[in-house]
């Protein structure tokens, strides 16, 4: 809810101003529903370069001074994934909400430890899955999960592009996290992963896998299959959902037709009478139908997100992607790294309550 509600608008700080902290600072401060107060780098130069002359928000390189602000409600955390676990339990510690970057911590138990600690307070705990709020998105889940698609069969997500070959992490932990918190926020309920099996390979002697394929087993039955890849010369941002009644193309690189849906498929049908060798021949037919390519609208996920969390905070509910969607990603994403470890071997997925 808004200032214009008459409630007053929540107040928050953001720590890490680096490359993805300004544009949360961006949106907040765009935001009716909250009110910016704090810019929290180690590095207070940044932060100050960031708010630039002439900005009211104060900038600091002491969290602790955040912390005890009593205007501060909530803490976006903006800082590399190795530190999202101290400094997310220490803003809620001192009771604040909190907003984290993707992915939610460094491992699943920090993850776990950091839900835990949200639930005790009964505070609201939020990974920021930014792709989950593209119109683009939000409108695959709505197809998905009424039904339009029928029953699902596959998902099958290509993110590939020549990537910067990250020091710290693999290709899986640095670019497959947008496929999983994706999958995740799309199956219907009741539909989930499994399993996982992840195969990789480090042609250019880089120290960790710089192309990978993952492949989920959902609970259904159907498959899940992610290709995410540093080395790629042509970039690749798409993702197919196929179901029983339509398709679903997600092109995230054609403004024209980013999401199609296609009534075009493979029917089969399995006539009583046959024997098994005549039924083989005469179950399957293909169908031919429209595509039809629904509108989106326009508009920054980020802003949609920063809403979300505004939402979750006044209504005490849990966020589209709050801290068990974050944790079900990371249990994926471990799972993913023992099976490349294993050479490949399906791994069962920890499950998340
Ligand atoms: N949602 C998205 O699409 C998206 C995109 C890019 C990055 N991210 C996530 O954002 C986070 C930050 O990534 P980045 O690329 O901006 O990193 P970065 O290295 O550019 O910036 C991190 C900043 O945090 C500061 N910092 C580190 N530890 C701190 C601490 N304890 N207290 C205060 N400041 C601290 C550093 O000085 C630095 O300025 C990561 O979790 C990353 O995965 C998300």
């Amino acid at each position: 809810m808004s200032s214009a509600s008459g409630e007053r608008p929540i107040g928050v700080a953001v720590v890490g101003a680096g490359y993805w902290g300004p544009n949360l600072v961006r949106n907040f401060q765009s935001s009716a529903a909250f009110r910016l107060r704090w810019l929290c780098d180690l590095d207070i130069s940044r932060a100050r370069r960031v708010l630039g002359e002439y900005s009211t928000v104060a900038a600091t390189a002491d969290l602790t001074e955040v912390l005890a602000d009593p205007d501060v409600d909530a803490i976006a955390i903006a800082t590399p994934a190795g530190t999202h676990l101290k400094v997310a339990l220490e803003a809620l510690r001192a009771g604040k909400h909190v907003l984290v970057e993707k992915p939610l911590a460094a491992t699943f138990a920090e993850g776990a430890q950091l839900v835990e600690e949200a639930d005790r307070r009964g505070l609201t705990l939020m990974c920021d899955h930014t792709y989950c709020y593209t119109p683009a998105v939000l409108r695959i889940r709505d197809l998905v999960r009424s039904g339009e698609l029928g029953e699902l069969h596959y998902l099958d997500s290509v993110r590939i592009n020549l990537g910067l070959v990250q020091r710290d992490i693999d290709v899986i932990w640095d670019l497959a996290p947008h496929d999983l918190s994706i999958i995740d926020h799309v199956l219907p309920e009741g539909v989930r992963p499994v399993a996982v099996a992840a195969h990789g390979a480090d042609g250019v002697g880089a120290g960790r896998a710089c192309v990978a394929y993952l492949t989920l087993q959902l609970n259904t039955g159907a498959i899940a299959h992610i290709h995410v890849n540093w080395l790629s010369p042509i970039k690749v941002r798409t993702t197919i959902i196929g179901g029983s009644k339509r398709t679903l193309v997600w092109d995230d690189l054609n403004p024209t037709t980013r999401l199609a849906m296609y009534d075009r498929g493979v029917d089969v049908s399995a006539p009583e009478e046959l024997g098994a060798d005549e039924r083989r021949d005469i179950m399957v037919s293909y169908r031919s139908g429209d595509m039809i390519a629904p509108a989106l609208v326009e508009r920054e996920a980020l802003r949609t997100m920063v809403e979300e969390f505004g939402t979750a905070i006044r209504t005490g509910s849990p966020a589209l992607t709050d801290g068990r969607s974050g944790l079900r990603v990371l249990a994926i994403l471990e799972a993913a790294s023992k099976s490349l470890a294993a050479g490949g071997e399906m791994v069962t997925l920890e499950v998340v309550k």
